[in-house]
């Protein structure tokens, strides 16, 4: 019956444009966060010790700027090129402490205590990045949206969760590098203060950093 069928038509122009639009502010949304990742990682990139460390979140920073380059396409795809992408930057859900824990953290921190504070927060960072993929695709999927956006979608959640593994699995062990060697450093001081003769490093440091893949 050519009405149902007009119904249907309108039904489903309806639901499919309807279904853009949520993968565009989906899509936006995901921007927002890649762009003020992008101004972490530079800054983790700069003030990590560890040089691990360092090497993946270059790899991860340039992951992420193509990441952000994905979800503009789509946006532009979807829109029909006539969208402009978001270019402001989301607030990431790295954990705030109270102001004045903050200050005590921050001024009682040594060098190596603050970038194991700080690995925890790129691991959250990574993690929540994973879940807000997972939560976007799962969505898109229920609305039969825009397959590539979907795609495009489950590529970037596949880069957050490797260096999510990678930072799972390896944080515990720099920390443990770190902190056994703020401890020798510390005896090494005492020692030098009392006149003692200091020992070389123990060669289990290095072993430890060994361990990191
Ligand atoms: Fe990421």
């Amino acid at each position: 019956m050519p009405r149902q069928s007009e119904e249907d038509d309108y039904y489903y122009d309806n639901s499919s444009s309807s279904a853009d639009a949520i993968s565009i502010a989906g899509l936006s949304l995901a921007l927002s966060y890649e762009n003020a990742a992008i101004d972490r990682l530079e800054k983790r990139l700069q003030e990590s010790i560890v040089p691990e460390v360092k090497q993946k979140i270059k790899q991860h920073l340039q992951q992420t700027r193509e990441q952000q380059q994905r979800l503009k396409d789509r946006i532009n795809a979807l829109g029909g090129g006539e969208m402009e992408p978001f270019v402001e930057k989301g607030r990431l859900p790295i954990p705030e402490p109270p102001r004045s824990l903050k200050m005590m953290i921050e001024s009682n921190s040594s060098e190596k205590e603050r970038e194991v504070w700080e690995s925890l927060n790129d691991l959250i960072n990574e993690r929540a990045e994973a879940i807000m993929y997972r939560g976007g695709i799962q969505a898109l999927e229920l609305l039969k949206a825009d397959k590539k956006t979907i795609k495009a979608l489950q590529k970037n959640l596949k880069e957050e969760e490797a260096f999510g593994d990678w930072l799972e699995k390896n944080n515990p062990k720099i920390a443990r590098k770190l902190m056994t060697k703020q401890m020798q450093d510390k005896k090494q001081r005492k020692k030098k203060k009392r006149g003692e003769p200091i020992q070389e490093q123990d060669k289990d440091v290095e072993a430890i950093s060994a361990t990191v893949t």
